[in-house]
């Protein structure tokens, strides 16, 4: 379906918006589902196509998945298959987070690779190399990550893992492929993200003996007995953090709840040096699911601030197009440096569409503040230039539509009708290919 949106400038966004499970985090409890025989259930999933395109990835190993609502439902059966299906996993990158799982259930994975990604580059290369040191034989064959520690002499043993960079992706896949490893495993150097402590909690509470979520050292001891569990998805930090941006951009004041703002606390930071206001908020019970809320008003035009992404505890690589969104109407100049995804600065000639005062060189992005920008139809290469580009036409003179916005809606469950209720003037518009 071609669809885009259209975007109008228009006042500041003003009321609050609830944010529910988060994309990064619900995909990979639904892999570590396969750990256990029996019925996991997640709820507070987020109502996004990756949802039930997992679910496909999980039907092609031999589970069972209901998805209703914000719940899903996961019967694993006693024997995997472990090959995953080409047609599923290609739709779906994240899919490959099902690596780990099968090695540690099957003592063998074959997962496709998932193919190119409008962001950059993604090696698998770590999540390989940590497999290795597990005792598992692991290369690339026929297009498929092929994975084995089957056979005489071969199996997991827990062993010590230093990662070249804190690869979220290579940090969760060997994590759990260590749960059922002889002896104990330590990864250093690992991803600290809050989505790899979810997946750390809900490890726990299926019986993994993990310890250090949270840090930069996870240690496994591995061989546990796992049964499944009933685990509730993590507040999605990126759409919260979305919403923020856009609150500072229009002079807005916007409560966001179901997200934790700790999780935030550096985004928080850099909108208070862009002269927002921000604080915790404690909802009534009543409102949301009780989680903790953050509330961010703002006033007259932004200043700028510089942004450099890095891992997490840095500023988060998926909220960079929101940064350079914001820097495209602050008073003054901003840098931003790109250090995850180097692919990702093709979302700012969109912007110079936009009227965006910038320029790019390597990992680097200077944009020069002007007081508005001119509306021009823009597309969005992905989910979060997506979002970026929504959120400069609430900010550009007349209608900027923004095109290939089935990005957007797999990240952002129901974005037009959160920033509608929030007061901005974006419309959905379903039409016959236009480009
Ligand atoms: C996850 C998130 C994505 C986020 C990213 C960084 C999901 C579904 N996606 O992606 O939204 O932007 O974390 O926070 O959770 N790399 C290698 N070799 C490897 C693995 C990674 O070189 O084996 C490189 C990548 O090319 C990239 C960097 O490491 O430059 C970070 O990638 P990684 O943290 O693994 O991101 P993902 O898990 O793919």
């Amino acid at each position: 379906m071609n669809e885009h949106f259209v975007v109008r400038g228009a006042g500041p966004l003003e009321g609050a918006v609830d944010v529910v499970g988060a994309k990064n985090s619900v995909l990979k409890l639904m892999a570590a589902a396969l750990l256990a025989e029996g019925r996991t259930t997640i709820t507070n999933c987020p109502r996004i196509l990756d949802v039930p395109l997992m679910g496909d990835v999980l039907r092609s190993l031999g589970c069972d998945v209901s998805v209703d609502g914000d719940v899903v439902v996961i019967d694993v059966p006693a024997e995997l298959n472990p090959e995953a299906d080409y047609r599923s996993v290609s739709r779906l990158r994240a899919s490959v987070c099902v690596l780990g799982p099968l090695v540690a259930r099957c003592r063998r994975a074959v997962v496709p690779l998932p193919g190119g990604d409008a962001i950059g580059s993604r090696p698998l290369d770590m999540h390989q190399a940590g497999l290795r040191l597990l005792g598992a034989r692991s290369e690339i064959s026929h297009g498929c990550v092929v994975a084995e520690a089957d056979g005489p002499g071969v199996a997991l043993r827990g062993a010590q893992i230093w990662l070249d960079f804190p690869s979220v992706g290579a940090t969760e896949n060997i994590l759990m492929a260590s749960v059922f490893a002889e002896g104990t495993t330590v990864i250093d150097n690992a991803a600290r993200e809050p989505e790899i402590v979810d997946l750390v909690r809900m490890l726990q509470e299926m019986g993994a003996k993990i310890s250090g979520g949270g840090t930069s050292t996870l240690t496994v001891h591995g061989g546990a007995d796992l049964t499944p569990t009933t685990h509730r998805v993590i507040g999605d930090r990126i759409v919260g953090a979305t919403w923020a941006f856009a609150a500072v951009m229009t002079g807005g004041d916007v409560t966001v709840r179901g997200v934790d703002p700790h999780h935030l606390d550096l985004v928080l930071d850099k909108l208070t040096q862009a002269g927002a206001t921000t604080e915790t908020v404690t909802p009534a019970p009543e409102a949301g699911n009780g989680a903790p809320a953050f509330r961010v008003r703002a006033g007259g035009r932004p200043r700028s601030v510089d942004w450099v992404t890095l891992p997490y505890p840095g500023f988060a690589t998926d909220l960079q197009p929101m940064a350079i969104a914001l820097s495209a109407v602050s008073d003054g100049t901003s840098m931003i440096t790109e250090n995850v995804f180097e692919g990702r600065f093709r979302f700012v000639e969109e912007m110079v569409r936009l009227g965006a005062d910038a320029r790019t060189d390597g990992h680097h992005a200077v944009v020069r503040g002007v007081e508005r920008l001119s509306s021009a139809p823009v597309w969005a290469s992905d989910i979060r230039a997506g979002a970026g580009l929504v959120l400069a036409g609430l900010v550009a003179d007349g209608e900027t539509e923004v095109w290939d916005v089935a990005h957007i809606d797999r990240g952002y469950p129901g974005f037009v009708e959160n920033l509608t209720a929030l007061g901005g003037d974006v419309h959905r518009v379903h039409a016959p290919p236009q480009r």
